[in-house]
């Protein structure tokens, strides 16, 4: 049988050819408009983050204990600048994470462990979410051994606020909103959620992994959105990824901030019945990388405040650019506003999924939402508007043969991942 691992080690030309092969097959994601890469923010953005993780490269963290002087600085300062972003108030605490699916699976397990204390008449606990909310809730209440329970959308996709008053019952522990949903790009109603948190004694949880370092900077840039962050009542913990708009790579960091740092001992795990001795350590991996914390650092340090409000200017550009442009192509509509850094449409007289098919034919990489069926694009703050032209020519031309032909979608099944 032909092996995969050699029998004599590789010298790095050869592995480096190999590489490079692979690589140019791959899709020309700096370019922007897919629907899941998050490309080059410009500048030296790119350039920077990857000179600050060669010099972290080997740094390393693992606990309160182990870990590089250098990696605990930029830690502490990646963890700093974010509680300041989000609004923390003195005494909130911030995790780094791998990703937005690990930080949201920190906030139900904080939420669990908190509940057993805080709730104690909750026998069967049960996470209340909208049914826009993100699969990694159910993934996390899967591990915990908890149950979740999806309350429907309002006509404007954002959580029913009232509905999910009206679900709760003894065994509900959380309630979690998003800032915005990943599927159709709105902010939910953080103020509402948090009040029903503060009514029923509830831990209220808000996942901002896409909106977390981007709405931020677009509220300060005067667009008119909701809050979510900790100057919102009744929010005990936020998820943000540094790994979308934070315009960090490379990818796999993330943080989990609480309120109220003297909940993170239902976060964490403490051990010590083992020869080694005690293990307690509020993250969910071991020992973690300092070179994706040291790019993180670089990058937030790089951009300050200026840079970021300078790329969510340009996100809100693209979503201008985009959102007029479906519109003036017949049968196309945007199917909610654009508010932070998704951009979705649908059509009404073609097949949509049969037009996301044509665009793909054309090497424009697109997804589509099952529920409607509509397309779903991130947002990238690029300042070249030539490839979001060369974009909307291309949909233009595909939405006329779509109509023309009557064609429809060689098969319906969405994925996200
Ligand atoms: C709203 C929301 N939450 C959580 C996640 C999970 O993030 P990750 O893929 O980094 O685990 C995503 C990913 O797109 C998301 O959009």
């Amino acid at each position: 049988m032909a092996r995969t691992f050699p029998e004599h080690g590789e010298l790095w030309p050869v592995l480096e050819q190999r590489l490079l092969r692979e690589r140019i097959k791959d899709i020309d994601w700096l370019k922007g408009l897919s629907d899941s890469y998050w490309p080059d923010p410009g500048g030296n953005v790119r350039l920077v983050a990857k000179a600050a993780a060669d010099q972290m490269f080997d740094a390393f963290l693992l606990g309160a204990k182990y870990g590089e002087p250098s990696a605990r600085m930029v830690e502490d300062e990646v963890t700093a600048m974010t509680r300041e972003i989000l609004g923390a108030p003195p005494g909130a605490t911030t995790t780094l994470t791998g990703g937005g699916t690990e930080s949201n699976f920190h906030a139900v397990k904080t939420a669990r462990d908190w509940a057993r204390v805080h709730r104690p008449a909750a026998k069967d606990p049960e996470v209340l979410l909208c049914w826009t909310a993100h699969p990694s809730f159910d993934k996390a209440a899967h591990i915990c051994g908890i149950r979740t329970r999806r309350i429907p959308e309002r006509a404007d996709f954002r959580a029913d606020v009232a509905a999910m008053a009206k679900a709760v019952n003894r065994d509900t522990i959380m309630v979690v909103g998003s800032s915005p949903s990943f599927s159709h790009g709105v902010i939910d109603d953080i103020a509402g959620i948090g009040a029903i948190a503060e009514q029923h004694g509830l831990w209220g949880h808000v996942d901002a992994c896409v909106g977390g370092f981007l709405i931020p900077f677009l509220r300060k840039n005067g667009r008119r959105l909701p809050n979510f962050d900790f100057s919102t009542s009744g929010v005990a913990s936020i998820s943000a990824d540094l790994h979308k708009f934070g315009f960090v790579t490379p990818h796999g960091i993330s943080t989990f901030t609480l309120r109220d740092g003297a909940n993170v001992t239902y976060q964490g795990f403490d051990f010590d019945d083992w020869p080694y001795g005690r293990y307690a350590v509020k993250t969910f991996a071991g020992s973690r990388s300092g070179q994706v914390v040291g790019a993180a650092w670089a990058v937030l340090r790089h951009l300050g405040e200026d840079g970021y409000r300078k790329r969510a200017e340009l996100v809100t550009r693209m979503a201008d650019i985009l959102e007029n442009g479906v519109k003036a192509i017949p049968g196309l509509r945007p199917l909610a506003p654009s508010e932070a850094g998704i951009f979705v449409y649908t059509s009404d007289q073609v097949d949509i999924v049969a037009v996301a098919e044509g665009l793909n034919a054309r090497g424009f990489p697109s997804s589509w939402c099952k529920k409607p069926e509509a397309i779903h694009i991130l947002l990238y703050p690029i300042e070249e508007i030539a490839p979001v032209a060369d974009y909307l020519r291309a949909l233009s031309e595909v939405v006329a043969e779509v109509r023309a032909t009557g064609r429809k979608a060689t098969q319906r099944q969405a994925t996200y991942a």
